[in-house]
């Protein structure tokens, strides 16, 4: 006790001599609760309702006259896509010099995937199953954001998604609960830092609460309904990983979750995110998702959704006016009470103090422009890029290419296209910074080679005029490469699609392109798992590139011509048809599965039940042996650990990454359970002829489920571990212990 007092007045009194901060924002501002409290003690209650409401400024940056003088007034407390220092400081001015409390405005904006930087889309980088990646890009996005005024990211999107005809499934990090709880967490920790008061750090905002991602039919803001079991082993973990990590704030979902809209949702808002979780930051509602309460049909009048959403733990609307509109008389009738309103805006202002706005409210122009798409930052992009990508196919090894060949043909839409290599949300990314793959290819071989370009056809459209030409480029040259995808605008918010096949004429090019004989490489850019049999069967090679962002060009050229060994792996199930959907590998096992030669199985007349490619399938140029499994012991208590230990060995020529998979059975509980579930994983880059051992630990938080009375349990019995590198590998480990009574 003594020592420990004796080191931290040390601690202290040396971080003094050097001037060094030495405790996190909130704990410099011990008092945040008692100025939160004299804050509240002066505002009016408008002026409280002000503090929870958040406006558009428009999407191009600009902000409306009235927002000047709603902030002057101290009614607007926040904005969003207002962003730019100069912009977010002549507005910040007037909050904090010409309003009567001078409490700072807070200005929010998606930087989903990078700020000017633009990384690759979020399914991307959790393609690269590699946390440190997603850290590394959501910090740069941060000190971008931050340089330019924006304290506040509404990212990470963390919804689990099984059903690739929804379009956000690009945001997220695709339909495994325990990936996506890695993603989630390396990105709040990249964005927030461990104080986000930093000038490079902003607030993260885990999005959306809850469920989203299972919109029925694939069909954007649809329905979702499911088990609290469902919700809690699936749809919750990524969310809880955030709340862990620490994130500042969560967003209410559009849909109706279970017949009580996510924006209105007690059980979601209030009973689990605050009373199980002790979520102490604050929730804004999805952008006009509080007056939706009156199509949903729950509220009957725009009062009434307020009511609906203030009471059930929505502390700021976002865009729709309805607290503000309602509040007093809310207030006046006894439907909110006047402790949920100072709640709620405790809340915001505890964010704001954490944020240390009331300290530094400005941003600084010098430091956005050295920030902004530097060439640390550019150089990152390319990197992280790189590993995202995913071999998909590499018949005869086609991949990689040779950098002197006489004549490579690069075709498609997507080749020679800044615009869609952004993917959806490109927060300030501008398509002129972006580096086409025919460009990334033009600077990566010698000067001998002759590079030609065809565009073949459009992305979407019926024309097949260009076909001609691209079969006479290819024709001429030693190689194909062709890009061929969706478009940005495919994916992302409002874009669902019934069909995953490829848009427009693209695959009639690619048939056109594989007749003249020549070895075909087929690029794909993407926002969503497409169905690309024909490919699969056909083309010599099939690189996934999602939308690869800024250094899109340069990042797939890397690994064309083998500068970066592809290490990526798919975190979402490719089908072979769309009618599979929803199609995931953590399903559950049915009374009757799959049986080839029984009719009376669970499966389809006309598809095969599996899908094209698995979850967590990524080919290299380098071969990977997996040996010697062995478990710490035969059997383990409840409430026991047990390690796993496998020895993974580089066999082939090349050095590259491995990403080894753990998944877990537990055979027989008395709530049936997946065929397998992730539970651990290892990105790991070996030297040929490079053999190391890993080791995983499982215990009571990976074995564990809710039971039929919703309590976390391990029950006795017996547990597969299924070590391999992907969720079907054939040559997979196997190994199994028992939980004892
Ligand atoms: C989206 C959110 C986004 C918000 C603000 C909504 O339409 O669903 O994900 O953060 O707009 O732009």
């Amino acid at each position: 006790m003594v020592s420990k007092r004796f080191f931290v007045i040390f601690t202290i009194v040396f971080a003094l001599l050097l001037g060094l901060p030495f405790t996190s924002t909130s704990q410099r501002q011990p008092n945040v609760e008692q100025r939160i409290d004299a804050l509240l003690a002066r505002m009016t209650l408008q002026e409280k309702l002000g503090q929870l409401q958040q406006l558009d400024g428009e999407a191009n940056g600009n902000f409306r006259p009235e927002h000047r003088d709603l902030i002057r007034k101290g009614l607007l407390g926040s904005t969003l896509n207002v962003r730019g220092a100069q912009r977010t400081n002549e507005l910040q001015r007037i909050a904090v010099e010409e309003s009567r409390l001078k409490i700072p405005v807070l200005f929010g904006f998606d930087v989903i995937h990078g700020y000017r930087t633009i990384f690759p889309v979020p399914l991307a980088e959790a393609s690269s199953w590699d946390s440190a990646a997603a850290e590394a890009s959501a910090s740069i996005a941060a000190a971008e954001a931050r340089a330019a005024g924006v304290h506040w990211t509404f990212a990470p999107m963390v919804d689990i998604a099984r059903d690739a005809r929804w379009g956000r499934i690009v945001e997220g990090a695709g339909e495994d609960p325990y990936l996506g709880a890695a993603m989630a967490r390396a990105r709040v920790r990249g964005f927030q830092g461990h104080d986000y008061s930093a000038v490079n750090k902003v607030m993260a905002c885990a999005k959306h609460w809850v469920a989203y991602g299972a919109a029925e039919a694939g069909r954007d803001y649809n329905t979702t309904d499911m088990s609290e079991r469902t919700l809690r082993e699936i749809y919750f973990p990524p969310f809880k990983a955030t709340v862990d990590e620490g994130v500042g704030t969560f967003m209410s979902a559009f849909n109706d979750l279970n017949g009580v809209p996510a924006s209105a949702n007690p059980f979601t808002l209030t009973k689990v995110l605050r009373g199980e979780w002790k979520f102490d930051g604050f929730v804004v509602s999805d952008y006009t998702a509080v007056l939706e309460l009156l199509q949903h049909g729950l509220a009957t009048n725009e009062a009434d959704a307020a009511q609906l959403s203030l009471n059930a733990g929505v502390d700021m609307e976002m865009v729709s006016r309805l607290y503000n509109q309602h509040g007093a008389e809310l207030l006046r009738s006894g439907k909110i009470s006047q402790a949920t309103v100072d709640e709620a805006v405790r809340r915001v202002l505890r964010m704001k103090f954490r944020l240390g706005l009331f300290d530094r409210p400005y941003a600084d122009d010098a430091r956005e422009r050295s920030v902004i798409l530097s060439a640390a930052n550019v150089s990152a992009a390319r990197e992280i890029a790189g590993r995202s990508i995913v071999l998909l196919k590499n018949d005869r090894e086609t991949l990689p290419l040779a950098k002197n060949l006489k004549s490579i043909a690069v075709i498609g839409p997507l080749a020679d296209n800044q615009v869609d290599m952004l993917g959806s949300w490109t927060g300030d990314g501008i398509t002129a910074d972006v580096v086409t793959l025919l460009t990334g290819i033009k600077s990566k071989v010698s000067p001998t080679t002759k590079v030609s370009y065809a565009k073949g056809c459009e992305i979407a459209g019926d024309s097949t005029q260009g076909f001609d030409e691209a079969v006479r480029v290819a024709r001429d040259a030693d190689v194909v490469v062709v890009a061929v995808g969706e478009s940005a605008g495919m994916s992302g918010e409002a874009s669902s699609r019934s069909s995953l096949d490829l848009p427009g004429r693209q695959l009639e090019l690619v048939k056109a392109l594989q007749a003249t004989g020549k070895p075909v490489v087929v690029v794909l850019m993407n926002g969503r798992p497409l169905t690309i049999n024909w490919m699969a069967e056909n083309s010599h090679a099939i690189l996934e590139t999602w939308f690869a962002g800024t250094q899109a060009g340069n990042a797939i050229s890397d690994v064309l011509f083998g500068d970066v060994n592809p290490g990526g792996k798919l975190p979402v199930t490719f089908p072979r048809n769309v009618g599979q959907e929803p199609l995931y590998y953590n399903h559950l096992n049915t009374g009757r599965p799959p049986d080839a030669n029984n009719k009376y199985t669970s499966k389809y007349l006309d598809v095969p039940w599996t899908p094209l490619y698995p979850f967590g399938f990524g080919l290299s140029y380098t071969q990977f042996r997996l040996s010697n499994l062995q478990l710490s012991a035969p059997r383990i208590r409840a409430d026991g650990r047990i390690t796993v230990s496998v020895d993974i060995e580089n066999v082939g020529p090349r050095a590259g990454d491995e990403v080894v998979q753990l998944y877990i059975r537990d055979v027989a509980a008395s709530v049936t359970r997946p065929v397998r579930e992730l539970k651990g994983f290892q990105r790991l880059t070996l030297r040929p002829a490079e053999k190391r051992r890993l080791e995983f630990m499982l215990g009571p938080e990976q074995l564990g489920f809710y039971d039929r009375e919703m309590r976390w349990v391990v029950e006795p019995g017996e547990f597969k571990v299924m070590v391999g590198n992907s969720s079907a590998d054939p040559n997979e480990l196997v190994a199994s212990f028992e939980v004892q009574k």
